[in-house]
């Protein structure tokens, strides 16, 4: 660790409380060690205007905390070959690599911003080979008029943008469910404490039922819905 990272640290024991400094530590070191695990570069910030994206409803590149996706399917188990996943907003591909780690049929992504696109390309074909599902397809794309494949069975949103892009996003699925109606699973991964205004959406849109509901850490939680008929 370097002497400006472990200032930091110590600045952070001070203002908010070692138990807080502790957990940043060990979340820096699971980061690490899982991307160099996967052999992927993921772990970075990016704000929307420096990747061209203009639209104020869109949220920072912000990549999913590895333990927190592993916790969050512990709750949705995925039964071999009978899934489908997509992840809304996948950036560097991060999330498309967690959820090739299960028996998912195939994993799609969509991201508006093609310089993110274009790592998690890069990303993906390099953890490939020691994925589960190798069927693994990041796609650019608006997530408000972007068509969801009839096929889709699970979705996740890891807080990707809000207002009208969300609802773009909700209407989307709706009209793929309504074509070919199926059991689906929703994922919202989203920061606290605090109300969160995706969660008051989805329940607004009616048509999903919260299944689970659960802190991940004092910054993270995690909601999971479903339509009436998943089993
Ligand atoms: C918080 S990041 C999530 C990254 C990834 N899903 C993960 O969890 O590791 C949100 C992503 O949503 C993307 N995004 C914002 N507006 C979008 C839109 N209209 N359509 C598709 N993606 C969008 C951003 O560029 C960003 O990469």
């Amino acid at each position: 660790m370097s002497f400006r990272a472990l200032k930091n640290y110590l600045v952070m024991a001070r203002e908010k409380g070692v138990a807080h400094a502790w957990q940043a530590v060990i979340q820096r070191c699971s980061e690490k060690y899982h991307e160099r695990r996967l052999g992927i570069h993921s772990a970075q910030i990016v704000q929307p205007h420096e990747v061209g994206i203009s639209n104020p409803n869109a949220h920072s590149y912000t990549p999913t905390e590895f333990g927190h996706f592993t916790a969050i399917f512990k709750q949705l188990p995925i039964p071999p070959g009978r899934h489908v996943f997509l992840d809304y907003g996948s950036g560097m591909g991060r999330v498309l690599i967690l959820a090739g780690q299960y028996p998912f049929k195939r994993v799609l992504g969509i991201e508006y911003a093609e310089q993110l696109h274009k790592v998690a390309l890069d990303n993906v074909a390099i953890a490939r080979d020691r994925l589960t599902c190798k069927d693994i397809q990041p796609l650019v794309g608006d997530a408000t008029t972007w068509p969801v494949p009839d096929d889709v069975t699970v979705v996740y949103f890891n807080n990707p943008f809000h207002g009208e892009i969300f609802t773009g996003a909700l209407a989307r699925m709706k009209e793929s469910l309504d074509r070919a109606p199926r059991p689906m699973a929703v994922v919202l991964y989203v920061p606290r404490p605090g109300p969160s205004r995706l969660d008051r959406m989805v329940r607004d849109a009616g048509w999903l039922e919260v299944r689970h509901q659960f802190d991940l850490s004092p910054e993270r939680m995690c909601f999971i819905y479903t339509t009436p008929d998943w089993k």
